[in-house]
């Protein structure tokens, strides 16, 4: 009797291998190189799913193992995924037939996470389009002048906090995520709203921007868990129910962009803030004005915008602090074009600052706010590589663009592990090659928001060197080693410096 029933639990745990494991020859079967070792239900993803490590470090270890292959499939869970390495074929699904590879992976649900669902990243079709078209409108070069007036008095808020932040000796010791996510919340609060989002108060914290930002985007337990889900495995996502946005912070924005409009209405003040244009266009475009689709747009500013920006501006200072000598050279650029300008972080000025974008691309080089980019095949099509591999992609596949692979390909970067802002010189910039250095994304997609992005960065790092200098502190943990689980790259232990004034 118990070998018959041992017999039947047998037989039934093989049927359920075979059954959870049915998929994991459809790479084999297009004679796609697949890495062995798929688990049941986790595929390739069992490091990810352990959080051992990041989906990121995961994804480019693939790219790095195959990288003499021009493609890669994987199993990203039970989903077939393919990683397209070679940077022709990445073109290929980015921009030249970016009518087969148009969906990004990540959608967000309209009853779950209404306000979500409004942002371009979710969207497709005429309404992505749309959505696009006023974000573009909004960061043209006229707009992004008047933003820039927002900006700037951030910066002197900045420099006040510093500067009561350093004491008698002259010096402090700050975690520079925490720093820069001060600045880059407060930016969205007076350039997104118009309204005081009190970054820079202790006393406040509870009710900052800054509080906000983190309780969508920062690795505590709940986005790890979550951002897992649903960037790894969206299927769960469905099954789960799982917010990205949690309830409290969809509530906050509807009623804050309910409320600065009412008051808005009344006070007549002119604005000249990301708030004032989203209602205008609004007003202009569409047929009854729509208070979601604002408050969508607001909140795309928060998601999209402050924790990308911030994590930039972390590492672009950690890697001042680690190179003196880079510190002091774009020290002496901020000081010399702020001369010419009276002393005045102007857009003009910040556009003169080369040296700065060569920092910021090369610090984007080496840790890019987003470790790959997922797209969904929208309608067959045939990638084929240099190497004689040929893959027709089926609607509904995942492809991925690994960035961390490509910027740290020793291929197109010599001793890509080192940090030299000289590969972008003008000279230098000429020869790298386009679809191996996306920190933006690239095609119809690229990031919308990327000029203001550049702008704020650069008028923070201006307001921040030309006053202060700084070195690294003991207390970073080199080499950095990323926390698994957080959605952007988040250092152990955070990036630590000493903080001087000059
Ligand atoms: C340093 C800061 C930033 C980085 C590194 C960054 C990076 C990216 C990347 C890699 C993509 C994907 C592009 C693709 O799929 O090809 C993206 C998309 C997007 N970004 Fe940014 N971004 C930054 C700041 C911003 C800001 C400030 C905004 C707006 C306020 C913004 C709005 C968006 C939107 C709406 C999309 C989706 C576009 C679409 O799918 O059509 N981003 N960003």
């Amino acid at each position: 009797m118990s070998i018959i029933l041992i017999s039947l639990i047998l037989g039934a745990l093989v049927a359920l291998y075979f059954y959870l494991t049915q998929n994991f020859k459809y790479w084999q079967k297009r004679g796609i190189p697949c890495p062995n070792g798929a688990w049941p239900v986790v595929g390739h993803m069992l490091p990810v799913v352990c959080m051992r490590t990041t989906a990121s470090e995961h994804i480019a270890k693939i790219y790095k193992d195959y990288k003499n292959q021009s493609l890669v499939g994987f199993y990203n869970f039970s989903s077939p995924s393919l990683i397209v390495i070679e940077p022709e074929l990445v073109k290929t699904v980015l921009q030249t037939n970016f009518a087969s590879f148009n969906k990004n992976s990540f959608q967000a649900d309209p009853d779950l996470d209404p306000l979500v669902a409004h942002n371009p990243f979710s969207l497709t079709g005429d309404k992505w389009l749309a959505a696009r078209k006023r974000l573009t409108y909004a960061f043209s070069s006229m707009r992004l002048k008047i933003l820039l007036e927002n900006v700037k008095p951030v910066c002197v808020l900045f420099e006040n906090y510093l500067d009561s932040k350093i004491s008698k000796t002259g010096k402090v010791e700050l975690e520079l995520k925490d720093l820069f996510s001060r600045f880059t919340a407060q930016v969205v609060a007076n350039a997104g709203f118009g309204v005081d989002g009190y970054c820079f108060d202790d006393e406040k914290e509870n009710v900052s921007f800054r509080k906000i930002g983190a309780a969508i985007l920062e690795p505590n337990l709940r986005t790890k868990i979550v951002f897992t889900i649903i960037f790894v495995a969206p299927v769960l996502k469905k099954l789960l129910k799982l917010r990205f946005i949690p309830k409290h912070i969809d509530h906050f924005f509807r009623t804050l962009v309910a409320e600065l409009i009412e008051q808005r209405r009344t006070d007549k003040i002119p604005r000249n803030d990301f708030l004032h244009l989203m209602v205008e266009l609004e007003k202009l475009e569409g047929d009854k004005f729509d208070l979601e689709i604002i408050a969508s747009h607001a909140l795309s500013f928060v998601v999209d915008g402050y924790e990308t920006s911030s994590t930039v501006m972390s590492f672009v200072v950690y890697q001042l602090a680690t190179h003196s000598e880079v510190q002091e050279k774009l020290r002496e650029e901020i000081v010399s074009v702020l001369n010419k300008y009276n002393d005045e972080i102007t857009y003009e000025g910040l556009k003169e600052m080369t040296y700065m974008d060569q920092i910021l691309s090369e610090t984007q080089r080496l840790t890019p706010a987003a470790g790959f980019l997922t797209k969904i095949c929208t309608e067959e099509f045939e990638l084929k590589g240099s190497d004689g591999l040929v893959c027709r992609v089926q609607p509904g596949t995942q492809v991925q663009i690994c960035l961390d692979g490509l910027h740290n390909d020793p291929q197109y970067w010599s001793n890509p592990e080192i940090f030299d802002p000289e590969r972008f010189t003008p000279e230098n910039k000429q020869s790298i090659n386009r679809f191996a250095f996306l920190p933006f994304g690239e095609g119809p997609r690229i990031c919308p928001g990327m000029r203001m992005a550049v702008l704020q960065i650069k008028a923070g790092l201006a307001a921040f060197l030309r006053k202060y200098s700084l070195e690294l502190s003991p207390k970073t943990k080199v080499p950095l080693e990323m926390i698994p689980g957080s959605i952007l790259p988040s250092p152990i232990g955070g990036l630590w410096a000493t903080i001087r004034k000059l």
